[in-house]
Order: structure tokens, then sequence, then C-alpha cells
């Protein structure tokens, strides 16, 4: 039997042949059960997928691939620690990290004690030593630590910065702040605002060897040192998967929290990469954190397909790239809790899926992941929607929103998920020229004017509301998206847990770095980089 072929199966045939077939979302919507049958509610969430242009039997048919795909085994094959990571060799286990550890009796097939045991005990001692950390009084009332700041970029800054904003009403004491790029100019912004007396600096990095991190820790101890008295590096903690780098760097062993190379960097903010997280909330939320993504995992292992909500999602988000050729995908979030969702998502997404080879070396003989982007609501609105509305690019649209939000302001939340309908709204159904010239009578357009207000409408988009966003929700709501991610991997051939695409640039920045400043420009780059240096030089 030859290889598998993903384009060949009858299936993907099937599909492409449904694909220009689809009636609009017009019609679509006119169905009385549209909404019923392409809608999921739980007592997290409600996620509405009815405005996306795909009728049962695409669904189905994306479903029935799958199957034969055999995704089930292959999550199985994840959550079991099989070594899914194919290019590093390595398992893939963010999930086990919020399944209790061996502490309790968990019903992910993951039958590794040592594992279960490392992560159950680093667990432990991240809670011991952030809750003496939160105890360390000046005096009765005055808290020794009034500041936070977590130095670390991508997978080690965006998921824990993400969840302290979105769960800004779980908050105490502390005010966390970050450092991620290596621009000398945000580090000052940081340092000008802080006590180096009373803040704690976490230092993230799952390698100990990126740039941008290391720079940052080095200057942080060097105007540590000018400023305070005695071992400076007792304010920093460690968190990462290479102990003997962070300790050459000179920082404490009881102050290294320690996490396997299971854990990837854009998977890893309920592991010890959450502990500026577990500072800021409190051991109680972060467990809750923790809770809330094991429902999740559960329901993914469990669920059947058509009521699986990363397999749903993923169908959708595969219908619309492979099948529809729509390869932008927006995060749109109508909650400012919510406003670092779409570049976390972004990491998660572009970092995982944005590959061309699969297993077996070849390049792909189709798309795969989207561009992802976004911006929070209604801000967005008032700067790229009317592209969205009126312009020639292809997308869809996640809009996510929070039923219930806390807050003094109470009438406002009305008009923001007012304005979140209503643009879910507007992309679905357009507006023709016969509805327009009906509400503008009195405009007296010449008739050159009147497709300039006209939308053609018949844009996908899926609603997805929590109920409320609390710890559990949000864990529930971020490992929906890693599990999204997964499938669509699976499903393309490709590796979502490696990211050599970042490497090349990073080795010919060191390159260029050696070069600036310098009078002789020994290294050989094309002729272009060679007069910006020059340039730079001068
Ligand atoms: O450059 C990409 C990357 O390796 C990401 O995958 C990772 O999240 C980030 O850099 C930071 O890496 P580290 O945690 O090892 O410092």
């Amino acid at each position: 039997m030859g290889a598998f072929e993903l384009t060949k199966t009858n299936e993907w045939q099937k599909l492409t042949h449904l694909a220009p077939k689809t009636r609009s979302l017009r019609e679509l919507l006119l169905e009385e059960n549209r909404f019923r049958d392409f809608s999921f509610k739980n007592e997290y969430l409600l996620l509405d997928y009815s405005k996306n242009n795909l009728e049962k039997d695409g669904l189905e048919t994306l479903f029935k691939l799958l199957e034969k795909m055999n995704l089930r085994q292959a999550i199985k094959a994840m959550f079991s620690g099989e070594k899914i990571n194919f290019t590093e060799n390595r398992s893939v286990l963010h999930t086990a990290l919020r399944s209790g550890g061996n502490s309790v009796q968990s019903s992910l097939p993951l039958n590794d004690s040592k594992t279960l045991k490392e992560i159950t005990t680093e667990l432990a001692k991240m809670k011991k030593l952030s809750e003496e950390i939160l105890a360390k009084k000046i005096s009765s009332d005055e808290p020794a630590i009034t500041d936070v700041v977590n130095i670390g970029i991508g997978g080690s800054y965006l998921g824990i910065k993400l969840v302290i904003e979105a769960l800004g009403n779980y908050q105490n004491h502390l005010k966390t702040h970050f450092i991620a790029n290596v621009d000398g100019l945000a580090l000052e912004e940081i340092l000008t605002k802080i006590n180096p007396k009373t803040t704690l600096f976490v230092l993230v990095s799952k390698s100990f060897t990126t740039k941008e991190t290391l720079t940052n820790a080095l200057t942080i101890k060097k105007w540590l040192q000018k400023r305070t008295t005695g071992n400076v590096l007792e304010k920093f903690v460690a968190v990462t998967a290479n102990e003997e780098k962070a300790m050459e760097f000179g920082l404490l062993k009881e102050n290294i929290l320690r996490f396997g190379d299971y854990i990837g960097g854009r998977y890893s903010l309920f592991s010890p990469v959450g502990f500026s997280i577990m500072l800021n909330l409190g051991t109680k939320n972060f467990e809750n954190l923790l809770a809330g993504a094991h429902e999740m995992d559960e329901h993914f292992l469990n669920a059947d397909f058509s009521r699986n909500l990363p397999i749903l999602l993923a169908s959708l988000g595969i219908w619309q790239i492979n099948f529809l050729n729509n390869s932008n995908h927006l995060v749109l979030p109508y909650c400012h809790f919510l406003r670092s969702l779409p570049s976390y998502l972004q990491q998660l997404d572009m970092e995982s899926n944005g590959k061309s080879i699969t297993k077996a070396g070849q390049r792909v003989a189709h798309a795969t992941g989207p561009f992802l982007w976004g911006e929070v609501g209604t801000n967005g609105q008032h700067s790229f929607y009317q592209s969205l509305h009126q312009g020639t690019q292809s997308f869809t649209a996640d809009f996510i929103g929070v039923k219930t939000m806390p807050g003094t302001y109470a009438h406002h939340q009305k008009i923001l998920l007012a304005n979140m309908l209503a643009q879910s709204e507007a992309l679905a159904l357009g507006l023709n020229e016969a509805e327009f010239l009906e509400n503008s009578k009195n405009l007296n357009l010449t008739e050159s004017m009147i497709p300039h207000r006209l939308f053609a409408g018949n844009k996908p988009s899926n609603v997805l509301i929590l109920e409320k966003l609390t710890p559990q929700a949000l864990g529930y709501l971020i490992a929906l998206y890693e599990h999204k991610v997964f499938v669509q991997g699976f499903f393309w051939g490709i590796n979502s847990f490696d990211q050599w695409g970042v490497e090349l640039g990073k080795s010919i920045a060191n390159r260029i770095e050696k070069t600036l400043g310098e009078k002789k420009i020994t290294e050989r780059f094309s002729p272009s980089t060679t007069a910006l240096i020059k340039y730079l030089n001068s």
C-alpha cells in the first residue's frame, strides 16, 4: 500500500467538490434549526458556529476524515507520553501538568510515575516558595515584596501575561511587570517604576539560552548590584528546564524551579513557568486554572467528535483554510481582560502550525496554519474592520466575549456585547442594494455612489461567549485552543511541537551583532545587508 496522501482521499475530494456549492450565509441562516444544529453550550461557554459557510454534510465528512486518519489514537499517543515531537524526540505532556500529578486518580492515559512525580514535586515546591514569598512582611501590614518582574519572552511571557490580565478580579496586592523584548527602552521603563528593595525578579527561560532574556537578566543584576547590598541573586527566582545553565548564571539552587523538556514553551503556562501567575493570584486560583484545563483535557479525550469542542473548532478552521482558502484567522476578544488573547494565540497557533514539512520530510500538498492576528473590541472596529467588511482579503474570525463581567460601569458591557454580535451579524449578512435604498430614501445619491455603501457579507465567524471569566473557565478556554491547534497539526501531518523556523534569524543576528560598531565587516552578508550595516556603523 502506498503512503497516505491526504489530498487523494475520497473525503478530501468530496470536500473540494462541496466547497464551491455551499449556500451563502444568508441562506443558511434562514434554516430553522441552523443555530440548534451549529452551536454548543455547557456550563463554561456557548459556541455559535452557525455563521460558517458550511453545511452538515461537509462537517460530517471532516469528522469522517479525521476518524479515518485515526485522530483518536493520535490524541491518546500525546496524552500517554509517546514521543510525538518527532524532530526533537520528545514527549508532549502539558496535559499531565493539570492531571493532579500522581496525587489524585486521573483518567488520563499516562502511565509514567517518574514524570508524574516530577510534576507533583515541582508544583509543591512552587507553592511553598510562593507562599513563603507572599508571607514575608516588613511590618505587620507591610509586605516585603510589592512588585514582581517576569523576565522572559515567547512562551515564557505571553501566557503568563494573558492569565494575569484575564484574572484581574482575582489578584492580590502584587504588581506584576513584564520584560520580554531586548529593547533597552522597554527595560528602562520598568526599572524606573520599581523599588529594587521590594521587587522580586522571576527569570523564565526553558532553554536558559535565549539572548533577549539573558541580556535583560544580566542588566538587571548589575542594576541591582548598584542599588542594594547583599547577594542580589537572592532576589531572583529562575524557572527553567536547564538547571545547569541557571546555576552557571549564579542562581541559588533553592530558587530554581524546574520543568521537563516534555513541556513545550508555548504550552508551559500551567507548569512552574506560571510562577508569576501563582504569586499574583495565589495557589488556589492557580489550581483552579489547572482544574479547568484538565476538564477540557478530559472532554477532548472522551467526547464524540461532533460534540468535541477542539475537534469542532479545528474542523471549522480546516474547512476555511483548505477548502475555502481563508488563511487569515482573526481573534477578536470583546473583553478588556482578554486583550492579550490575540498575541497569546498568535504564538500558540503560528509557532505550532506555521510549518510545511511532513513527518516523512516532504513538502505538504496543501495549506497549513493560518496567519493569526487580532485586537480587542471595539478598538479594532475603528481601525481594520473597514477592510474586513469591504476589502478583498478573505479571513475567518473568532469573536470572544464574556456574558457576565463584574465591574462598576455595567452599562458599558451591554454596548460592548451589542457591538460584538453586530459585527458578526454584519459580516455574515452584509447589506444589499435593495436594503440600503430602503433605509436611505432621502439621501439622493448618484448611482455610482451606491456601491460604496454596500456590504457583500457572507464572511464567516464564530462567536464564543464565556459564562464567567473564572480561573476554571480560562483554563478551559486555553486548553481548548491548545487542542484545536493539535488537531489541525495532526491533520496537516506536521510537527506542532518544534519551532526550527526561528533559528536562522537568531544565528544571523548573532553574526550581525559582531559587526555592529566595528570598523571592518569580516562576515559575509548580502550587499543589501552589508550596506545597512555600513550605514549603522557610519
Ligand atoms: O524563539 C522561539 C522560542 O524558542 C519560543 O518557542 C519560546 O517560547 C521562546 O523562544 C523563549 O524560549 P525560552 O523559554 O527557552 O527562553
